[in-house]
């Protein structure tokens, strides 16, 4: 056995509800070794004998959440990158923000709100910001705000954190690179950090987008939804994607993942891009 934990039938059934009620991921009976070894080293660490003993500690004794929290953060997915599918942020800069200036007058009546849901540690929300910083420099007046959520507190420390390996900016132009992050003078462990000029102009905070009342700071303009939604059930999909909408400014833009494609879902929606979609509550073409 290696030492290795397996959940007993009861025990995978208790976690499953736990994370359907909780986060909401949608937990297939395939997902139980995934879970098993995800967990392995919280039990590990915490020196329990199996399963049993630590759902019983998580689920009875675990008085101030902690371990819930951890927990939490064991079993979302929370790769990202910078700039992942990058012709998304060109369509932010190239036709977006362009719309919604001369529509709305959005970033220069009132800064520009912009939503990373399910920001993970932080990589999406930097791309955002730098994207915005890049557009405000541009257009005389235009301002900004960009909060990240994510329910992995863990993954909001790294997103707070803002450091990452040098590698993982490889995507992004030279100079733009030297404008915005700080290298590290450590060369083996190549780090770089993202400036404070640009930490400013973000906030994160934790946030379940499960919850069927949370409290967002205003009303949001672009919201990018990317690579989450996938990792729940249809019927609760819709469910969170309504509570973004109802979230979102009249014309305001929503980004999606590449495999998440909005299709007879019936909501005030209307496709205007590779995977971004535009709230429109009195329209009449709705996804
Ligand atoms: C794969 S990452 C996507 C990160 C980023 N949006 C991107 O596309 O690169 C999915 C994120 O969704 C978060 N997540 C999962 N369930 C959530 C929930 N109920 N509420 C808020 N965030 C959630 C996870 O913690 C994870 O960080």
């Amino acid at each position: 056995m290696n030492g290795f934990h397996r959940m007993s039938d009861r025990d995978f059934k208790k976690l499953k509800e736990f994370i359907e009620a909780g986060p909401g991921i949608k937990i297939s009976a395939g997902k139980r070794t995934m879970l098993e070894s995800r967990l392995h080293s919280r039990i590990k660490k915490l020196n329990f004998k199996n399963f049993r003993e630590y759902l019983k500690f998580v689920f009875e004794y675990d008085t101030d959440g902690r371990e819930r929290f951890k927990m939490i953060d064991a079993i979302t997915t929370n790769k990202t990158e910078f700039f992942r599918e990058s012709y998304q942020f060109r369509f932010l800069l190239e036709t977006v923000l362009p719309v919604l200036m001369a529509e709305y007058g959005t970033g220069i009546k009132r800064p520009l709100n912009a939503w990373s849901a399910g920001c993970s540690t932080g990589e999406e929300t930097y791309s955002l910001a730098i994207s915005l910083s890049e557009f405000a420099e541009k257009h005389s007046g235009f301002r900004f705000s960009i909060l990240g959520t994510d329910i992995s507190v863990g993954a909001l420390h790294g997103a707070v954190r803002a450091v990452y390996p040098e590698e993982s900016i490889s995507i992004i132009p030279l100079h733009i690179q030297k404008k915005y992050f700080l290298k590290s003078k450590d060369r083996i462990n190549r780090l770089v950090r993202v400036k404070p000029s640009l930490r400013s102009k973000t906030f994160f905070k934790v946030l379940n987008l499960n919850n069927r009342h949370y409290n967002m700071p205003g009303k949001m303009d672009v919201v990018f939804f990317r690579n989450v939604v996938i990792y729940f059930r249809r019927s609760k999909q819709i469910e969170l994607l309504s509570r973004i909408c109802n979230s979102m400014t009249d014309g305001g833009y929503l980004f999606m993942g590449h495999a998440e494609a909005l299709i007879n879902m019936k909501l005030p929606l209307h496709r205007t891009g590779l995977n971004v979609y535009r709230y429109s509550p009195e329209e009449q073409r709705r996804v």
